[in-house]
C-alpha cells in the first residue's frame, strides 16, 4: 500500500482537490486498492472551525466529474511522517511548514507536487488569487506525473 498525503495551507482548496483528483485517477486505472490517500493543512485554523471543502473547489470537482466525499480540514501531525510514504506540498512555503511540524525529512518523503513534472514550481493559493481553474489543471498535471513516477 502506497500512502500519499497532499498538503496545503488551509486543507480546504488545493490539497482536498489533489486528494480527490488523485483518488479518481488511481481508481480509473484499477489501482485504488494499492493506495491510501489523504490530505492535510499546515495551519490549524480550519481544523479549529471544522471547515469543509471550499465551495469553488467543490464546483470544479463537480464540473470535472470528480467524485468527492465529506472532508473536514485537519492539520498535519508529526506522526503523519511515519504513516505516509509521500507528503506532497503545493508550494515552497508548505514544505517549510511541513518540515517545521514533522521535523527533518530523513527519508526524503516531502516534495512539491509539481516537482514530479518537467516544470517544477509552486501551485499558488486560489484562496488569495481565485485561480481555481488553473489550480485544477496544475493539480491534474502534477498527479499524472507523480503517478507515472510511482508506476515506473
Ligand atoms: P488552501 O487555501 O491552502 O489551498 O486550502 C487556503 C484556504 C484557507 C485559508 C488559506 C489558504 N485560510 O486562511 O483560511
Amino acid at each position: 500500500m502506497i500512502k500519499v498525503l497532499f498538503v496545503c495551507l488551509g486543507n480546504i482548496c488545493r490539497s482536498p482537490m489533489a486528494e480527490f483528483v488523485f483518488k479518481d485517477m488511481v481508481n480509473k486505472k484499477g489501482l485504488a486498492d494499492k493506495f491510501y490517500i489523504d490530505s492535510a493543512a499546515t495551519s490549524n485554523c480550519n481544523e479549529i472551525t471544522k471547515e469543509g471543502i471550499y465551495i469553488d473547489t467543490k464546483n470544479i470537482l463537480r464540473e470535472m466529474n470528480i467524485p468527492f466525499t465529506e472532508h473536514i480540514s485537519r492539520q498535519i501531525r508529526k506522526e503523519d511522517y511515519d504513516k505516509f510514504d509521500y507528503i506532497l506540498g503545493m508550494e515552497e512555503s508548505n514544505i517549510k511548514n511541513i518540515l517545521r511540524i514533522v521535523g527533518s525529512d530523513k527519508e526524503n518523503k516531502v516534495h512539491r507536487l509539481l516537482d514530479y513534472t518537467e516544470k517544477p514550481r509552486d501551485i499558488i493559493d486560489p484562496w488569495y488569487y481565485g485561480n481555481f481553474d488553473s489550480v485544477y489543471y496544475d493539480i491534474v498535471y502534477g498527479c499524472e506525473k507523480f503517478l507515472e513516477y510511482i508506476i515506473k
